[in-house]
């Protein structure tokens, strides 16, 4: 079997972002590491816990930020990075080639219970002549990342990856501490009978939203003829990951439950990355109007709204008008 970093070098793929991957790759070895762990790496809980001498303690999206911080930092590539668990940009090597946007641990509210997490990552080319520190850095289209890709931590450990080319996965053999090319080129099925979305929210979507999902739910005796089934995993990584492996839509459309936050996801951090994999393995993702990989970022914690997946069904979706 092809490890991940003989794919790299039969796809010849820079050697600074393969060292720079090599970081990302480290961190997450060690974030699966103590996810597998659980309760007995003294991981588990929230950072309202306290310790016996009243500090505050650490929970696993804080360690893994760490984790993924410390070794980013270290590596020379690196000019800056942003965080899902950062509120500024974080300046590296101001000679470093790339900057880095990453959600340390994807779907937190499965950590306790055992469910499916992840790590997001999207890579860009560092722009020149603007400071390390500069949010400016970031303000590149999703069009723009070099590589981007996740690291599953479930009954196994997945890293599906995009390096411009193709969408592939690899597994992680825990024995050798490498991953293993276990599926290449992924292609996603255009056609599904399986939707992803958070159904209690459906009170805060606009018409046309519920229209489309209420037409889902009535299967073969609706305007659709035909049944579908829902999953939800609560960790966007998770659900991705099953449309990666076999097809479906996801959404997490816009709502209008708080004004100041009219969508939940983060274009820089959840969006782009997801949307280049899955546009890369055939499928599509877009906002409500745009592809996502085309829209201008205005600001480091921008939300959108995310459709992505089989891409007829998206399309379906985007031009809904029902019966
Ligand atoms: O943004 C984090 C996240 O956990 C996603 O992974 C997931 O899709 C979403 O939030 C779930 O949020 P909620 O349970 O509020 O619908």
């Amino acid at each position: 079997m092809i490890n991940l970093f003989q794919h790299l070098r039969d796809e010849s793929v820079d050697a600074s972002l393969v060292q720079l991957l090599e970081s990302v790759i480290n961190a997450s070895k060690e974030i699966a590491f103590r996810v597998r762990q659980g309760a007995l790496a003294g991981v588990l809980g929230s950072t309202q816990d306290e310790n016996i001498q009243g500090e505050t303690q650490k929970n696993l999206d804080v360690i893994s930020n760490q984790l993924l911080k410390d070794l980013l930092l270290a590596c020379p590539h690196v000019r800056a990075l942003a965080s899902e668990e950062e509120d500024t940009v974080v300046a590296g090597n101001p000679q470093g080639e790339f900057i880095i946007a990453f959600d340390p641990l994807d779907g937190s509210s499965n950590i306790d219970i055992n469910g499916q997490i992840g790590t997001i990552f999207s890579i860009y080319r560092a722009r020149e002549n603007i400071a390390a520190n500069d949010e400016a850095q970031f303000r590149q289209q999703g069009s723009t990342q070099v590589c981007a890709g996740y690291v599953l931590y479930g009954p196994s450990t997945l890293l599906v990856i995009t390096i411009g080319k193709g969408t592939h996965a690899f597994t992680l053999d825990t024995i050798q501490g490498t991953f293993l090319l276990t599926a290449k080129d992924i292609r996603i099925p255009a056609d599904t009978k399986e939707f992803a979305i958070n159904m209690s929210n459906q009170r805060f979507w606009n018409e046309t939203m519920r229209r489309y999902i209420n037409d889902l739910v009535l299967g073969e005796s609706g305007p659709r003829g035909k049944n579908f089934n829902m999953r939800w995993n609560a960790a966007m990584v998770g659900d991705v990951h099953r449309i990666i492996s076999r097809g479906g839509i996801f959404l997490y459309p816009s709502d209008n439950r708080n004004p100041k936050q009219p969508a939940k996801l983060r274009l820089l951090y959840e969006a782009n990355p997801m949307a280049l994999l899955i546009e890369n393995a055939g499928g599509k993702a877009w906002n409500e109007t745009q592809r996502i990989l085309e829209i201008q970022p205005r600001e480091l914690h921008e939300r959108v709204a995310v459709i992505l997946g089989s891409a007829n069904e998206v399309d379906m979706c985007l031009n809904y008008s029902g019966s």
